[in-house]
């Protein structure tokens, strides 16, 4: 797909329609471009399509999918209160460190062995998550959390099949034995309940318990707001909180995680820049402490990888759609109502205009002539920009920060042995499945080494080699 976008855009530059199926599709290709159509009222509504609004309800809930002022009034909501569970503070850094630990234990036990990244990353973000929303940190086996993280697979391969229905909506009105034969609509329906009775139970369980002057988490917040109740369009239920926490998790896990496991492909892809990033985190961070917000001035390299991983990944490679809720001028053409707008992130991702050499994984693109990292913007947009901008890209940045630390601080990551150690193909296929694929964990014993029994004689070797890299940093 990206491909083909690229082919028109070099036909068509930077805006032109592509019809799927009864949708006219606008793609935009330039930074410039995307950031005037998102500030702009008119561009800031989802489409009226099944991945919006799973439930099929009259009009969209939660945050992710709904339009007009029952969005604001959520999107307000959402923000503000993630922000009161610490997003971009220090509040939330002991959870996150909490995970960060789990997070090393778990990569312990896969020292030395080639495997598939471990389940214990997605558990991270996913428990970051649950703690901000409902107060809960699920243990890492816990079968509970099993059930939950199989729901949420099923359920993104399932939206592949309602995606045709959105592109040809006239198949909405086929017989329903049909459809669901064709689109597996009655499973995604099957899905989507046993999702939503999931969040029920947590949501009863916080009724119950709930006390209005201490609201502990997301939940009991909904449950004492009143904002926008005056206005006839916003809606307060506990379906609407639901589909809430469900855009919560949709949006802000899988996109987290998997930047986090691309980093690791990369860094284990291109061992020069894992090295230097370890030499960094050593000189800021000695001993055996893990990150507070206040190092980042003092990770810049690590701020630049990270970067350079959300460029090159672009995980939401054609960001998320919105709709022209009315007839509008923009960019000399007249978008006609209802189109869909698309943003062609992955494409300004590796545009020449935007960045030198793009095909190259090449973090110090992002570091002063000092070394100090510059947040550039234009180019830029893995998050999407404007109105609709995401709303959990400060929590996603922490937990890429103190986790990526934990991780490289304590571990080398490399291909399993027989894999070429440096991949110059720098591009991953988005439609990878991060956690089918295997890397190496090799235990980092630069910090640990006193403390750590020695069990396999190859680790022997890695501790000759760490040992030295302890003799370069320690060079004055
Ligand atoms: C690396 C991680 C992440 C990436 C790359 C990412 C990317 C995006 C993108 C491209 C959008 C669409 C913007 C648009 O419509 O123009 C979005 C929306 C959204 N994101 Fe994220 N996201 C990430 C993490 C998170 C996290 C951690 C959360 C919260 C827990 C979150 C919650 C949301 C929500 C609720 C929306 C919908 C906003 C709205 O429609 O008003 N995201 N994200």
């Amino acid at each position: 797909m990206e491909e083909q976008l690229d082919d028109l855009n070099k036909e068509h530059g930077d805006i032109y329609v592509w019809r799927m199926g009864t949708q006219v599709m606008v793609f935009l290709h330039s930074y410039e471009m995307c950031k005037e159509a998102f500030a702009r009222q008119e561009f800031t509504h989802r489409p009226d399509w099944l991945f919006f609004n799973p439930s099929n309800e009259k009009v969209a809930l939660g945050v992710g999918g709904s339009n007009g002022p029952h969005w604001h009034t959520n999107r307000r909501f959402t923000l503000r209160q993630l922000k009161n569970q610490g997003m971009g503070k220090s509040t939330l850094v002991s959870g996150i460190h909490e995970q960060a630990n789990m997070l090393i234990g778990k990569f312990q036990e896969q020292a030395g062995k080639s495997a598939a990244v471990p389940y214990a990353i997605r558990v991270a973000v996913v428990n970051v998550i649950w703690h901000m929303v409902a107060s809960i940190t699920y243990d890492v086996d816990d079968p509970k959390l099993k059930e939950f993280m199989q729901l949420m697979d099923d359920f993104g391969e399932m939206t592949y099949y309602s995606t045709f229905l959105d592109i040809f909506p006239w198949l909405r009105n086929i017989p329903a034995f049909l459809k669901n034969r064709l689109f597996a609509l009655d499973q995604v329906e099957i899905t989507d309940q046993k999702f939503m009775n999931y969040f029920y139970e947590v949501i009863k369980e916080h009724k119950s318990s709930l006390d209005p002057e201490n609201p502990r988490d997301l939940i009991d917040s909904y449950l004492l707001d009143t904002e926008g109740m005056e206005q006839e369009e916003v809606i307060r239920s506990d379906k609407d909180l639901a589909l809430l926490i469900f855009d919560l998790f949709f949006a802000g896990s899988e996109t987290t995680y998997s930047t986090l496991t691309f980093a690791m492909y990369y860094l284990a892809a291109f061992p020069e820049a894992q090295r230097k990033l370890q030499e960094e985190i050593d000189r800021a961070l000695p001993g055996d402490v893990l990150p507070t917000l206040e190092d980042r001035a003092s990770l810049p390299y690590l701020e630049a990888v990270l970067h350079e991983v959300l460029r090159m990944t672009s995980l939401v490679p054609g960001g998320v759609q919105h709709c022209a809720s009315r007839d509008t001028h923009f960019a000399g053409y007249t978008i006609p109502k209802g189109s869909i707008i698309n943003t062609a992130a992955a494409s300004i991702h590796y545009d020449s205009r935007y960045w030198d050499r793009p095909e190259s994984f090449f973090p110090e693109r992002w570091l002063d002539e000092e070394g100090k990292f510059c947040a550039k913007k234009e180019g830029f947009l893995p998050f999407g920009v404007g109105k609709r901008v995401c709303l959990g890209e400060s929590l996603a940045r922490m937990e890429l920060f103190i986790l990526a630390v934990a991780v490289f601080k304590n571990f080398t990551i490399s291909p399993p042995p027989g894999t070429p150690s440096t991949r110059r193909s720098t591009q991953p296929d988005p439609a990878d499945v991060p956690r089918a694929k295997e890397v190496r964990i090799l235990r980092n014993l630069r910090v640990r080494k006193l403390k750590m029994k020695i069990e396999e004689a190859c680790m022997t070797i890695w501790i000759m080699v760490e040992d030295l890299r302890m003799k370069k940093i320690e060079e004055p």
